[in-house]
Parts: structure tokens; C-alpha cells; sequence
């Protein structure tokens, strides 16, 4: 059976206030060791495992075009960082020898800020500047890399006090691929799929629940059991660390005045830090780049807590409301939603947990469109994710149309399966 062990972690290079390592549980496969691999028969190390029948993918050379275009909006930007004439000769000189360059910090700093600047469907961007960049581009072995996630959920959760925060690791090289975090974001809740075919928990990560599985974890079967990081490196079989439960901040949801909300047994994790999204910046791909802002109410309370194939709420709170759910029209559904995102909003206030409502983000919004036109950028915004899923029209980002240009650098979500596992023996 697999057993949770949890392992002394390499402290992780973490220059910010976090001084302790965070103790990473590694769960093991089902026989407690490393599955071999079924072509070669060796046990992959956590670094060594190599994808089935292949050795690590290989990518690309970077593109000096997109390099270029990079660089020039860099230095149009911040005129401090030098010319761009010189910066371009080094970077060629570097693609030619190595298939690949380096971003300077200040490059990164800058391209990952951008990204988040063109961002189409988000509608928080009025901070973009503020986003704190975490440098862990050395950092490329699964173990560590687990490390700094939770290192970066400590940070970004801040006690609640939430930090918009990036941490970068190390990108696609011709010659190794950067590590993947096999999760949608840091934080997720297990899905559990029944015989019958229905879902305990969140049917959003069933997959990924499968895989963690799959790979040796054991959840509780609870509703909320938050799942392992699922990690790969260097093209390598991806590997299960669990995070240690103290760096994850929950809001238990209950309502201003309806006190039967808690026997819902509701709650969220208070930090969305997204992990399945490339960072792109100058035709350098980071293929892990975890990164966070704050919710908005409506994302948990109008999304997460309600669609039906997500955790279904609104029958359950009409019926305990006592609205008529026989009739559509009644207009159950909605007066509901309003009382969970009411109840959404109310419980992170309670818990000092940084929470932002729809209407308030809607302002600050068409605030950071009107300083863009200022300095005479482009906004990309994408409409159907920019409105709230509740209230669109009672917002001011319902009543007008926005640019879809796709700008570099950006943040990019690769299609891409998650791994297969290899058979059992036998
Ligand atoms: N909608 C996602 C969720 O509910 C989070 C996406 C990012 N959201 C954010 N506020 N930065 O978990």
C-alpha cells in the first residue's frame, strides 16, 4: 500500500521571508518504490525517468523574430535596460550556439508582468505592474520544484493578505524540456468517480484525481480533499508530492443571516494560483510559471459552488430557502445564486481573506482600459469573460465591446493529455 512519507526538502532558494523548507509528503507508487520503466526495466529516479519508448522531447530553437519583437517592446518600455542593437547581437550569438538565451532579470520581471497585462480574459489587470516575480529558473528537478509551489502558496497567501505572484522555473531548452505541473492550479479538490458514473467532490479534476491515484496517492473521499502536485521533469514520468496542509488557507462559507448555510459544509482554498499555463515570452516557453491573483466572488460562488457539474449547490439552498424549484420562472435558481455569492463574499471577509466582488472589479477595469488608451496601448479583452456570470448587465464592463488582439508575451494553455501511466506489471 502506499504510505505518505514526508521527506526533508532541499531548502528552496526562496529569497523572500519564508525561512523554513516547506516538508513536501512524497507519495510513492503502490509497491512504495519507483514504477520501473516497461521498455528498459530501470526504476526512474526522480530526475532520470524518461518518457515511454523516448528520450526527453526535444524543442525547438527559440525564434530570433520573436526574440527581437521582445526585446524592442522592452526596451521602447523601460529605455533604462539598454539598446536594443547590442542586446539583439548577443542573443543571436547565443541561439546559434546553443539553440536557446537567457532572459536577463529585468526581462523576465518585464515579460511576465506584460503577459499578465495581455491577458484578454482577465478582468483584474489594473495591478499588472505590482505582479511579484519569483527567478527559479534554475530549478528543474520534480522534488523542487514541488517545494516551490508550496513555498509560492505561503508567499502569495501572505496570512491572507494575498500577493499577486509568479514563480518562474526553468524553460524548454533544444536540449531538455522545463518541468510540468500536471495540475490545473496548486490548490484543486479531488473528484471522485463513483461506479454509477456520478462524482464525489469536483468533477472538474476526476482526471487528474485518476492520475494521483495512479501514481500512489490516497485521498480521504472526502468533498474537498485537496489533491497531490503531479509532476514531470526533464521529459520524465511524472511523479505525486503532496503539500503540506499548513499552506492551505480555506474559507469555510457560512451567510449573514441565513445560519443553516453552514450545515452546507461548504468551503474554498483561498489562493487561485493556475499551474497548466505556459509563460511565453520572446519565443522562450516556460512551461511551468505558476502564478496567482485574488478571486472574485463570482468565480467560486457564481461557477465552483454552482454549475451543475461542478459542486451543484443551488438546488439544495432554493430548497432550504424555500423557494418554489418546481417552476422555472420563479427564478429559484437565481435568487440562490445571489444568496451564495452573498454568503461567498461574506465568508473570505471573515476569514481576512483578499476577495474582490464583480462590480467593484468591473470599475477597476475600465479604470486600467482608460490608463492603457493613455499610454496609447492596445487592450485586449475578451467579452464573454470579462462580464461576470451573474449581474452582466449590472456592471459596466457589459455595456461596450473591447479589442481582441493576441499580444506577446502571454500566458498560454497547450493542449496537452495528461501522461498515461504505464501498465502494472503482468
Ligand atoms: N476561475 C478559477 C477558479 O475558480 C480561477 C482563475 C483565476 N482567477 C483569478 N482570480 N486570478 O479557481
Amino acid at each position: 500500500m502506499a504510505k505518505a512519507v514526508t521527506v526533508a526538502m532541499a531548502r528552496p532558494a526562496d529569497q523572500e521571508t519564508v525561512t523554513t523548507a516547506p516538508g513536501i509528503g512524497v507519495v510513492g507508487p503502490p509497491d512504495g518504490g519507483a514504477a520501473p520503466d516497461p521498455d528498459t526495466g530501470a526504476a526512474p529516479g526522480p530526475d532520470t525517468g524518461r518518457a515511454r519508448g523516448s528520450g526527453p522531447e526535444r524543442t525547438k530553437p527559440a525564434d530570433m523574430d520573436a526574440a527581437a519583437e521582445f526585446i524592442r517592446l522592452h526596451r521602447h518600455e523601460c529605455p533604462e535596460a539598454g539598446e536594443v542593437g547590442p542586446r539583439l547581437l548577443e542573443i543571436r550569438r547565443q541561439i546559434d550556439l546553443t539553440g536557446t538565451y537567457q532572459h536577463t532579470s529585468a526581462e523576465l520581471v518585464f515579460g511576465a508582468r506584460v503577459a499578465w497585462r495581455n491577458s484578454g480574459r482577465c478582468i483584474g489587470r489594473l495591478y499588472w505592474r505590482s505582479l511579484r516575480v519569483r527567478d527559479r529558473r534554475p530549478v528543474n528537478a520534480a522534488d523542487d520544484v514541488a517545494a516551490e509551489c508550496a513555498a509560492h502558496l505561503r508567499t502569495a497567501t501572505n496570512g491572507g493578505r494575498i500577493r499577486p505572484t509568479i514563480t518562474v522555473f526553468a524553460p524548454d531548452r533544444p536540449d531538455c524540456p522545463g518541468p510540468r505541473i500536471w495540475n490545473e492550479q496548486i490548490v484543486r479538490y479531488a473528484g471522485y468517480q463513483r461506479p454509477d458514473g456520478t462524482v464525489h467532490g469536483d468533477s472538474r479534476n476526476v482526471d487528474l484525481t485518476g492520475l494521483a491515484i495512479g501514481l500512489g496517492w490516497r485521498g480521504d473521499g472526502g468533498r474537498f480533499d485537496v489533491l497531490p502536485l503531479v509532476i514531470s521533469a526533464r521529459g520524465g514520468q511524472p511523479q505525486v508530492f503532496g503539500l503540506p496542509p499548513d499552506v492551505v488557507l480555506e474559507v469555510p462559507v457560512s451567510h449573514p443571516r441565513f445560519d443553516w448555510f453552514t450545515e452546507l459544509d461548504l468551503r474554498w482554498h483561498a489562493v487561485p494560483v493556475i499551474t497548466d499555463m505556459c509563460l511565453e515570452i520572446g519565443g522562450i516557453c516556460y512551461p511551468a510559471a505558476p502564478f496567482n491573483g485574488w478571486y472574485m466572488g463570482t468565480e467560486i460562488g457564481a461557477r465552483n459552488l454552482a454549475d451543475r457539474d461542478r459542486y451543484n449547490q443551488l438546488p439544495e439552498i432554493a430548497g432550504r430557502m424555500g423557494l418554489d424549484i418546481s417552476r422555472d420562472r420563479s427564478l429559484w435558481r437565481d435568487q440562490a445564486l445571489v444568496e451564495l455569492n452573498v454568503a461567498v463574499l461574506h465568508s473570505f471577509d471573515m476569514a481576512g481573506v483578499t476577495i474582490t466582488d464583480h462590480h467593484t472589479e468591473s470599475r477597476r477595469f475600465l479604470a486600467h482600459l482608460a490608463r492603457e488608451e493613455r499610454a496609447r496601448r492596445v487592450c485586449p479583452a475578451d467579452w464573454s469573460w470579462i462580464v461576470p456570470p451573474i449581474s452582466g448587465s449590472a456592471t459596466e464592463v457589459f455595456h461596450r465591446y473591447y479589442d481582441q488582439a493576441d499580444l506577446r508575451p502571454t500566458y498560454v494553455r497547450h493542449d496537452r493529455d495528461l501522461p498515461a501511466l504505464h501498465p502494472g506489471p503482468g
